[in-house]
C-alpha cells in the first residue's frame, strides 16, 4: 500500500553515484585550493585551522564552562571531568532564548546578553567567585592563529548582529563578560563541528572526523599539518574547519542547482553565500518543500490547483515538517494534518505526491553531504597511505537526529561511494559542549604551564 510504494519509490530518488562521484571530486580539488596558503582568501572552502591539534587523550580533567552558541539552541554547560580510575565527566546546562531582535541587532547587545546569561547559569549554579575557564563553541567561520582567538569572517544561517564581522569574538565577549562584573576567562573557541569531533572523539579514539547537519552544515576533519600552508610545521595533524557550506559559491554547482534553490537565495539574509548549505541543511528544507508545492499547485499538479495564502507564506513549512510527513506509518496522516493547517483540502494522492516531494528533497541533501564526506574519506585515505580506511565520524544537528530516515540513508549513500572505508557514523549524546571542555582543558594546561 501507501508505505510499500513509499519505500519502492524511494530508489527512484537515489542520485546517481557517477553524479554523486562527480560531485566529491570537484569538492576533493576545492579541499586542496582551500589549503593552499596563495588562494586561501579567495578558495570557496575556507578551510581554517582550529589549532586543535589531537583528539582527547584521557588526561583532560577539571571544572569548566562551555557555551554553545550558533545552533538552534543557545546552551550554557557546566562540565566537570574527574579521574578517580577512570576519566568521567559531569554535566548541567540551561538553554536560553536568543530572540531576533538580538541576533538582528548590534554585536554589543549580542555580547551583552551572552554575558548575562553566563552571569545567571553562574548564580543559579553557585559557581559566581569560582573563575572558571570557558570554552566557546561559535557556529560560524572564524580565522584563527590560536585557540582563544577568533575573528568572525562572515555571519551564516539566522545570524547577523552587525559590528561583529572582522572582529575577535573572544574579545568581544571578554570585554561582555567584564562589563557584567562576571567571572570567567574565555581559553577557547571551538566551531560546532570541533566540539562535536571532540565530544565523539572522548569515547572513540579513532574519530576524526566532525559533521553537523542542522540549522546549518559543516565538517572539520584532521589533516596533516605539512599540508596546510597557513601554519607553520610539519610534523604531527590539526583538525581544519572546512566551511563546506560554501562549497559551490564560484558557481561550481550551477549545473546541478534548480529555480527553488535560486529562489531560496535570493530570499535569505546572505544571497550568492552559503550555496550548498541551502541546498542541504535544516534551515532551508521547509521552504524548499513549500516552493515545490506552490509551483505544482500552479500548475494544477496539486489540490487542484488551490493555493491558499497560508501555502504562500514564506516559513509556513517547516524542516519538522518534512520530518514528520517522512515517518514510514504516520507520514500520510501528518501530510494530511500538516497541510490542513495551510487552509488546504487534500487528496488521498495529494498526501502521496506532497510526501514524495519531501522525500525527494531530504533524499538530495543527504546524497550530497554523501558526495562531500566521501571527499573528506578519501583525502584522509590518501593523507595514511593506507589501501583501507577505518574511521569514525562523529556527527550532530536536528537534521540527522529528527529526520527519520535522513541518517540511514547518508550512511548507505557513503558506504557506496566509498567502499575502501569502514565508517563508524557516531552520534554526539551531549552536544558539541563537552568536546569544548576537552579543548579548553589542554588550553588551561599549557597557560598554566607557562605562567
Ligand atoms: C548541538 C551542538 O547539539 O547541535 C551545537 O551542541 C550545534 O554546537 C548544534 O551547533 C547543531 O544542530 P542544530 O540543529 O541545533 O543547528
Ligand atoms: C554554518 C556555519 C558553520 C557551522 C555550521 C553548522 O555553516 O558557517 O561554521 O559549523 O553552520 O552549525
Amino acid at each position: 500500500t501507501a508505505v510499500a510504494r513509499q519505500n519502492s519509490n524511494h530508489r527512484l530518488y537515489k542520485s546517481h553515484p557517477l553524479t554523486l562521484l562527480d560531485i566529491t571530486q570537484r569538492f576533493r580539488k576545492e579541499l586542496v585550493t582551500g589549503l593552499g596558503r596563495d588562494t586561501n582568501t579567495t578558495a570557496t572552502l575556507k578551510m581554517l585551522p582550529t589549532f586543535v591539534r589531537s583528539i582527547p587523550d584521557g588526561s583532560e580533567k577539571g571544572d569548566f564552562i562551555a557555551l554553545d552558541l550558533g545552533g538552534s539552541n543557545f546552551r550554557i554547560l557546566r562540565v566537570k571531568v574527574s579521574h578517580e580510575k577512570k576519566q568521567t565527566v559531569q554535566m548541567e546546562s540551561e538553554i536560553y532564548d536568543t530572540p531576533e531582535d538580538i541576533i538582528h541587532g548590534t554585536g554589543a547587545r549580542l555580547f551583552d546578553h551572552v554575558a548575562e546569561c553566563l552571569g545567571n547559569f553562574m548564580e543559579k549554579h553557585n559557581i559566581k567567585d569560582k573563575k572558571l575557564p570557558v570554552g566557546f563553541t561559535f557556529s560560524f567561520p572564524c580565522q584563527q592563529t590560536k585557540l582563544d582567538e577568533g575573528f568572525l569572517i562572515t555571519w551564516t544561517k539566522r545570524f547577523k548582529a552587525s559590528g561583529v564581522e572582522g572582529m575577535d569574538v573572544v574579545q568581544l565577549l571578554n570585554k561582555a563578560i567584564k562589563k557584567r562584573g562576571v567571572s570567567a576567562d574565555i581559553m577557547a573557541v571551538v566551531n560546532d563541528t570541533v566540539g562535536t569531533m571532540m565530544t565523539c572523539g572522548f569515547d572513540d579514539q579513532r574519530c576524526e572526523v566532525g559533521i553537523i547537519i542542522g540549522t546549518g552544515t559543516n565538517a572539520c576533519y584532521m589533516e596533516e599539518l605539512r599540508h596546510i600552508d597557513l601554519v607553520e610545521g610539519d610534523e604531527g595533524r590539526m583538525c581544519v574547519n572546512t566551511e563546506w557550506g560554501a562549497f559551490g559559491d564560484d558557481g561550481r554547482l550551477e549545473d546541478i542547482r534548480t529555480e527553488f534553490d535560486r529562489e531560496i537565495d535570493r530570499g535569505s539574509l546572505n544571497p550568492g553565500s552559503q550555496l550548498f548549505e541551502k541546498m542541504v541543511s535544516g534551515m532551508y528544507m521547509g521552504e524548499l518543500v513549500r516552493l515545490i508545492l506552490v509551483k505544482m499547485a500552479r500548475e494544477g499538479l496539486l489540490f487542484e490547483g488551490r493555493i491558499t495564502p497560508e501555502l504562500l507564506t514564506k516559513g509556513k513549512i517547516e524542516t519538522k515538517h518534512v520530518s514528520a510527513i517522512e515517518k514510514s506509518k504516520e507520514g500520510l496522516i501528518k501530510a494530511r494534518e500538516i497541510l490542513n493547517k495551510l487552509g488546504l483540502e487534500p487528496s488521498a494522492d495529494d498526501c502521496i505526491a506532497v510526501q514524495h516531494v519531501c522525500a525527494i528533497v531530504s533524499f538530495r541533501s543527504a546524497s550530497l553531504v554523501a558526495a562531500t564526506l566521501a571527499g573528506i574519506l578519501m583525502r584522509l585515505k590518501e593523507n595514511k597511505g593506507a589501501s583501507r580506511l577505518r574511521t569514525t565520524v562523529g556527527i550532530d544537528g536536528s537534521l540527522y537526529k529528527m529526520h527519520p530516515q535522513y541518517a540511514r540513508r547518508l550512511h548507505k549513500t557513503v558506504r557506496r561511494l566509498v567502499p575502501d572505508c569502514d565508517v563508524r557514523f557516531l552520534l554526539s549524546e551531549s552536544g558539541s559542549g563537552k568536546g569544548a571542555a576537552m579543548v579548553t582543558a589542554v588550553a588551561y594546561r599549557l597557560a598554566e604551564q607557562s605562567r
